[in-house]
């Protein structure tokens, strides 16, 4: 029996190409926008592996539809909140994520959002685009921002890529990094190195504390159901009204209309994110996209040429093992 993989996305002629390593029947959606869910759940059954994105659903009416075959999933993203993991376990299916090969890609966007918003960068650009360049000149306060130097950073989730984004960030003049995160691992003994390494104080935090005393609040947490807007107007109510958010992670761990609210209210000075609520369904209506103190990316962390081919090349190797039912790399524990 020739294993079957379903496939979401077309990926790179090259990538591609790895499917003909060993015999597969490849069903794929042939178009490079995300495969409509009816197609998916047409094309689904008797499936050994899929290969999807993070668009993709993977829960128990596709898992249903797909039937007993299934082996694996092989996702072409880091974060897995797009697949119902307690399905996948009661099922036996595999599921595999592209984690560390994007961890410097990502870390690089944190950084780029955390200064864009505390220089400034998307006001500034909407000042010169609306002309009032030329009336308003150079001014003392003009777009004035947040120098990064003795600020303190907090972060609500410490994981690969937070650390990636602080060693980005420590060399600004970083004094401080506090966070919180779910507490599943022991990390005071790689803390102490890393306070030793970059010469600051790490503190693991309770969340009120990460609001009041962080600068800067990056996102870079795990989407679980109880996280769903764990940033909301209350928690914002507690920032400092210099301060601001970046969210690398994933649109629903900021409760959006509160955040917009926030910003127009003063409560903090603006926010750098690539990642929101209700992506990629956001038109240039959405308030977030008309506020100018929102520095806001499509979804881009992990989008460097060499980082996007590494993970097509990843998930891909993945689903043909999944396929024919042996361990993937990165298999997520169940
Ligand atoms: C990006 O958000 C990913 O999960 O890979
Ligand atoms: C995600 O993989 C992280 O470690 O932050």
């Amino acid at each position: 029996n020739i294993p079957k993989i379903v496939l979401t996305r077309p990926l790179m002629p090259e990538i591609m190409a790895k499917f003909q390593s060993r015999p597969v029947n490849l069903t794929c959606w042939e178009t490079d926008t995300p495969a409509p869910r009816e197609w998916l759940l047409d094309n689904v059954s008797g499936a050994d592996a899929l290969l999807v994105m993070l668009s993709d659903k993977v829960d128990k009416e596709l898992l249903d539809k797909a039937g007993t075959n299934l082996k694996a999933i092989s996702t072409m993203s880091v974060g897995v909140d797009h697949c119902d993991l307690a399905q996948l376990k009661e099922r036996n299916v595999r599921l595999s994520n592209t984690p560390d090969l994007l961890t410097s890609a990502t870390a690089e966007i944190g950084a780029l959002l955390y200064l864009a918003a505390a220089r400034r960068a998307s006001e500034s650009i909407a000042f010169i685009q609306r002309n009032q360049w030329p009336q308003v000149g150079w001014g003392p306060l003009l777009m004035a921002g947040q120098l990064s130097e003795n600020k303190t950073l907090g972060f609500l989730g410490f994981g690969r890529i937070a650390q990636a984004t602080m060693h980005r960030l420590v060399p600004f003049g970083i004094k401080k990094v506090i966070y919180t995160d779910s507490g599943r691992t022991d990390r005071s003994a790689r803390n102490a190195e890393l306070s030793k390494t970059y010469d600051i104080e790490i503190k693991r935090v309770d969340l009120s504390t990460l609001a009041q005393d962080s600068d800067a609040l990056i996102l870079l947490a795990a989407m679980t159901a109880d996280m769903k807007h764990i940033i909301n107007r209350d928690f914002l109510n507690n920032m400092k009204k210099t301060s601001f958010v970046v969210n690398v992670a994933r649109g629903p761990l900021i409760d959006t209309y509160a955040l917009n609210d926030a910003i127009n209210e003063n409560v903090i000075a603006g926010a750098g994110l690539d990642v929101i609520e209700g992506e990629p369904h956001i038109d240039s209506n959405h308030p977030l996209v008309k506020n100018d103190k929102v520095f806001l990316l499509p979804h881009i962390g992990s989008s460097t040429v060499e980082t996007r081919y590494a993970m097509a090349d990843l998930s891909v190797s993945n689903a043909l093992k999944g396929a024919y039912n042996e361990d993937m790399q990165s298999q997520i524990n169940l």
